[in-house]
């Protein structure tokens, strides 16, 4: 079967960015921003996605890119008789579980514009907005009905194919979306008191700064950078030898961490100059905004611009989860594209149904203490993503080798690739330490572990301490013999 590959540069990088910037970008971003410190968090953070995120970026463009395969078979291309390509059987089916309820998320941004539109939205009294979309997500046929709409549109671009779909709308859409990240940026710091939000955003109080904080941003920048579920390996199976992935990434990774700031830049100081308290979850975006909106003159106009912004994000986003999913049915089962992306979206429909209906009539049913989806978004952002992710380092790292994934990166030698030495020790040492770390902390692990004895999570972060040292030992050891280059 012959492979689609993206037409243009720019395409890809529009492909590859629509990936990255999405509902986390625009909504959680700004929020754990605010909450860890303001200006120090994002310091640590960009500290985050330079060390670690670049660096797993690059090794998810290089294995897609050398096996030009889907994120299954890459794997077993390059260790055939080895398990590994259950790595990417993890990482397909998170990214298909996570688009089961993204997708769900999309759909209420999808229905907030059709109420935002029509001024519905804007006459609705700010202290009943929470009541409002808690009314909109409780309710069984028009949640689905917009899921519906969402997994249709994505589908839709998905069958077109790489180029004539996903990057011919990713190119069209990205651009609309920064257009309109700048004129509700604009409006919101000309409001009055609109001084207070960006001091909010940006002012460093190393104070709220925690050891939790440093983690939440490694977690963040692995999310926000969609790495770990094998997008960034699939569009990298695309791209042609002649690309410089370096480059590539580093573009990628900025305009994901500048569409973040301008979303907080867009989001607090409207919040603050009406006075209203930027609370966490999504009812910063369907509660709190809406009474910004209200408030503000051709409210349901910026509204509308606003929920259109969050939508185009969020589809540039479903598209390159469905597509990894797509990519993979298609080559390993040898189905066709079009039937490929039609199973896969019924499924995901279907499936998403009990997420749907956890808001509503089955809010009552809850898997380990979480909600159905509360759940599947617990699972898959902090179990099999840093699972994923730590899997992808090692094989990279370690069993495939950083020094072909490194020969691959610079393109055979095409391009000059200087920071070889630092990105070995990042994949090898350095991102799966990081991630386990991660891992142990956000599955309430080490928590549980301070519970059974005092002194277990020392214990155990000493052990973590030693682990990587050993792995820093190996890592020097096999830099200086040149070992395993591939023949
Ligand atoms: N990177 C996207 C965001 O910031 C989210 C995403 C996660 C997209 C996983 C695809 C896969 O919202």
């Amino acid at each position: 079967m012959k492979r689609d590959n993206f037409g243009t540069r720019l395409g890809l990088l529009a492909a590859a960015a629509g990936s990255a910037v999405g509902l986390g970008n625009i909504w959680k971003f700004p929020y754990i921003t605010g909450k860890n410190g303001g200006a120090a968090f994002i310091l640590v953070y960009l500290i985050c996605i330079v060390a670690i995120g670049v660096p797993v970026m690059l090794s998810e463009f290089a294995l897609g890119r050398k096996t030009q395969a889907n994120a299954v078979g890459a794997f077993k291309k390059l260790k055939p008789k080895k398990s590994w390509h259950l790595t990417g059987v993890v990482a397909v089916s998170t990214a298909f579980i996570i688009l089961s309820y993204y997708a769900i998320i999309a759909g209420w941004v999808l229905s907030y514009i059709s109420k935002a539109v029509t001024g519905k939205l804007t006459s609705v009294a700010p202290s009943a907005l929470g009541d409002y979309f808690g009314g909109i997500i409780s309710q069984t046929i028009q949640p689905l009905f917009w899921n519906f709409v969402v997994l249709g549109i994505t589908a839709f671009v998905v069958v077109a194919g790489v180029k004539d779909g996903v990057e011919k709308y990713s190119k069209i859409l990205m651009p609309i979306l920064f257009v309109l990240l700048i004129v509700l940026m604009v409006r919101s710091v000309t409001l009055d008191g609109a001084s207070k939000g960006l001091e909010f955003l940006f002012k460093p109080d190393f104070s709220q700064l925690t050891p939790a904080s440093v983690l939440e941003a490694v977690g963040h920048a692995f999310y926000s950078l969609s790495l770990g579920m094998g997008i960034i390996l699939t569009y990298g199976s695309y791209i042609k030898k002649e690309e410089n992935l370096v480059s590539l990434a580093l573009q990628v990774t900025i305009l994901d961490t500048l569409v973040a700031l301008m979303a907080g830049i867009v989001i607090f100081p409207a919040v603050f100059a009406y006075g209203l308290e930027p609370n966490a979850g999504p009812a910063l975006i369907f509660v709190t905004l809406p009474a910004v909106f209200k408030s503000m003159p051709f409210g349901a106009f910026f509204a509308t611009l606003f929920f259109v912004l969050i939508a185009i994000a969020a589809i540039t986003s479903t598209i390159s989860l469905l597509e990894v999913v797509v990519a993979c049915f298609t080559e390993q089962f040898n189905v066709n594209r079009k039937k490929a992306t039609i199973l896969i979206s019924v499924a995901l429909f279907v499936v998403g149904i009990p997420s749907t209906l956890s808001f509503g009539v089955w809010s009552g049913i809850s898997i380990f203490g979480r909600s159905i989806f509360d759940y599947l978004d617990f699972l898959t952002s902090n179990i099999l993503l840093p699972f994923g992710g730590i899997l992808v380092c090692i094989f990279v790292g370690w069993v495939w080798g950083a020094k072909n994934a490194a020969k691959e990166i610079s393109s055979d030698g095409l391009f000059s690739f200087k920071q070889e030495k630092a990105y070995s020790f990042v994949v090898k040492v350095l991102a799966p330490v990081a991630i386990g770390m991660i891992f142990l902390y956000f599955t309430g692990i080490m928590s549980k572990l301070k519970n059974v004895g005092p002194m277990l999570p020392n214990i155990v972060l000493g052990a973590i301490g030693l682990l990587t040292l050993v792995l820093a030992f190996f890592h020097f050891k096999t830099e200086n013999s040149g070992a395993s280059e591939e023949a």
